[in-house]
Order: C-alpha cells, then structure tokens, then sequence
C-alpha cells in the first residue's frame, strides 16, 4: 500500500513558531491533532494538517480573495484558457513539453507548492499523473481544499493549509520548491523568499514567478483600483469588476492599433505599434481580455489582479539581488513585461538567512 499522505510529510512538520517537532494524535477519538513539545498542537481537519488559524489576521483578506478565486472553478478550466496556461507555463521555466517538466520534478525526492492555490499550475504540468515520491502543497486560503479535490487522489500527494512566512517544515526539507505567482502576495516579498529558501536543502531548487513594476500610470492604476476593490466582499468586487473587463473587450473589438514613433521616457512607453487594447493594457490600466477565452474567465484574470490586497510588483535588480541575499545562485531568469520567472539553486556553503 502506498503510504498515506500525512505518513509522508509527518517528519517535516514543526510547529512553526518554535521549530520543534510534531507528532500525530487522537487517532483513536477521530480528532487528529499533530502536537508539539510542551502540547501546544494544531489540527487535522479532512486529512488536511491547518496551522493557519491564529496567523489569519495579518492576511485575512488575502486568504478570503483567494479562497473565492480558486472555488470557482468554473472560470478558469476551459480548454483554451488550460492550453494557453501550460504554453506560458513551458515558456517561462523554459522546458520543451508538459512531460519533461513533469519529469524533472519527479526526479526530485521532496517537492513543495508553496501557495498552490487550487492546485492549478501544478495540475497544467502534472497532466493528471505524478510517479515522484512527494509533492506537497502549500496554500494558506481555503483553497487547499480544492487542491486537495483535484490532486488528491494522486499517490504521492499531499497537503498543508499554512502561511509562508510561518513555515511549518523543518530546514532543508525539499529539493525543490516552486512559488508560481505567490510571494508577492504576501505583506513581504522579500521574506517570502527568505523562508521560501529557508526550506530548501543545499542545492535544492526555486522557481519562481513574480511580477514586475510597470511604468508609472499603469503603477497608479492598479494602486488605486485595488484599493478600492480590495476593501470589497469577494462577491461584490467580482460584480464591481465586471465594466472594466467589458472596457477590455470593447478596445479589443476596435481592432485598431496605433503607432507611436519615438519613446515616451516621462510614461516609460517605447516607441512602437502597438493593439490599442494592450497599449491600455500595458501603460494605463489592466483590463485584460483575450477572445479565446469566455467573458467569465478574462474576468477571472482581471479579478486575480486587483482583489488580492497584497500584489507587490518588483524590479529585475530586486528579485535578482534578493536570490543573492539568500545564497541563491540564478541559473535561470526569464523576464517578461508581466513578470520575472527564475529558477535558482540554493548554494551547497550558504546558510543565507537560515
Ligand atoms: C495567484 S495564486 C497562485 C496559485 C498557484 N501557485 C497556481 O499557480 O495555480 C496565489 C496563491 O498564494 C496564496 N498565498 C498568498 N499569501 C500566502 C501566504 N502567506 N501563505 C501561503 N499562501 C499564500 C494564496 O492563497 C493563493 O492561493
């Protein structure tokens, strides 16, 4: 018999305050509860160990927004929109197919999805198999329990409801962990990948993805907007939304493009011809729209980017002088206007910020 997910991870767990470890209990009331030194203890609820509860608060907007996001399903699971996921996807981390990134990180003994969300980028590589020894992930929302009904039934699998600047694993636990469009989302990038490195062995791998800072109308824009919409029930800024996405789709359907011959320096737009749609998507405000994709599932998009009250954007000397600060040795870094995706190891001698 294949072990059990909570088998797999229970000696990875501490209590991530003071570092000691866990151990199971309860099994036989039916409330399982892994404990620590001392007795303090945190619960196993649906199989699914929780160590969120009292660090809600600093990010309880954060883990409500996502937790919306990621339970409606039905607006991000259609062919399209799952094609051009895993092109991006392939793109970024530059792998040639789904099968060789997927077999890459089976090769790994130990691998962590650090805010996987519902499971969903790693559900576009894992194309429905994993054979590796363990992936587990990591999400603080309630999310992790739509992940869990995607993955779980995957051998292998397993899965953590925690905060990323309070690991629950001990140092150095696995060889690879991925953070897709996760530590900025956080009150702190920069800590975020701090602990993110912290769990990683000597030599272990971090990809990641993050978003890059935008010229400055575009940076005013989102600033505002979310601030605005962030303060909203989930529900209500899904309502609240939805003009802006139609104002996507409406310059989309002008199909008209414009060319600006010489740069802009004060807006930081270069020069160029440009889909009147992305050039007001790119340097005034974000309505995303894509004619692949059903109204739903653009709004998605737009949603994902302005509820979440934490969405930092960072530069390429940030993210790259971050790695270093933490003993991470980049080896590879794909920047796009949207983002910066790296990939990097964690160097054998450094303790960085350990
Ligand atoms: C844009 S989603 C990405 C999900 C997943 N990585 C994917 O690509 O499908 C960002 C995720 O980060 C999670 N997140 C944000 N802050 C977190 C924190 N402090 N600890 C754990 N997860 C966090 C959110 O709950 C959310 O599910």
């Amino acid at each position: 018999m294949p072990p059990r997910p909570l088998e797999l991870i229970e000696g990875l767990l501490v209590d991530p305050d003071s570092g000691s470890p866990l151990e199971l209990a309860g099994e036989e009331s039916g409330q399982l509860r892994l404990v620590a030194d001392g007795g303090r203890s945190f619960p196993v609820v649906d199989g699914i160990p929780r160590f969120v509860a009292e660090s809600a608060t600093a990010q309880a907007q954060t883990g409500m927004s996502f937790g919306y996001k990621w339970g409606r399903t039905d607006t991000y699971l259609s062919p399209a929109m799952q094609r051009m996921g895993r092109t991006w996807l392939l793109e970024r981390y530059g792998f040639p197919t789904i099968e060789s990134m997927r077999g890459y990180l089976e090769g790994h003994d130990a691998v962590l999805d650090l805010g996987c969300g519902g499971g969903y980028t790693s559900s576009l590589w894992m194309d429905g198999q994993w054979s590796g020894r363990l992936w587990l992930g990591l999400d603080l929302s309630t999310a992790i329990d739509v992940a869990r009904n995607r993955l779980g039934h995957l051998s292998g699998t397993a899965f953590v409801q925690g905060d990323i600047l309070r690991l629950p694993f001990r140092s150095g636990a696995f060889d690879v962990v991925i953070a897709e469009g996760v530590l900025h989302h956080t009150p702190s990038t920069r800590q975020a990948l701090e602990s993110a490195a912290r769990v990683l062995a000597p030599g272990g791998e971090l990809m990641f993805y993050v978003y890059r800072r935008k010229g400055p109308i575009r940076e005013f824009a989102d600033d505002y907007v979310r601030d605005r919409l962030s303060r909203l029930p989930p529900d209500e800024a899904w309502e609240a939304l939805r003009p802006l996405t139609r104002l996507g789709q409406a310059l989309a359907e002008t199909g008209a493009s414009v060319t600006i011959a010489e740069d802009v320096p004060l807006l930081e737009v270069p020069a160029g011809t440009y889909d009147v749609q992305r050039l007001f998507y790119w340097h005034v405000a974000k309505a995303f729209w894509n004619p692949e994709m059903s109204f739903e599932e653009n709004h998605h998009i737009n949603f994902d980017w302005y509820h979440p009250a934490y969405a930092h954007r960072q530069s390429e000397d940030e993210v790259r002088a971050w790695c270093v600060a933490v003993g991470l040795r980049i080896t590879h870094f794909n920047a796009q206007e949207s983002g910066f995706t790296v990939r990097a190891v964690l160097d054998k001698a450094s303790n960085g910020s350990r």
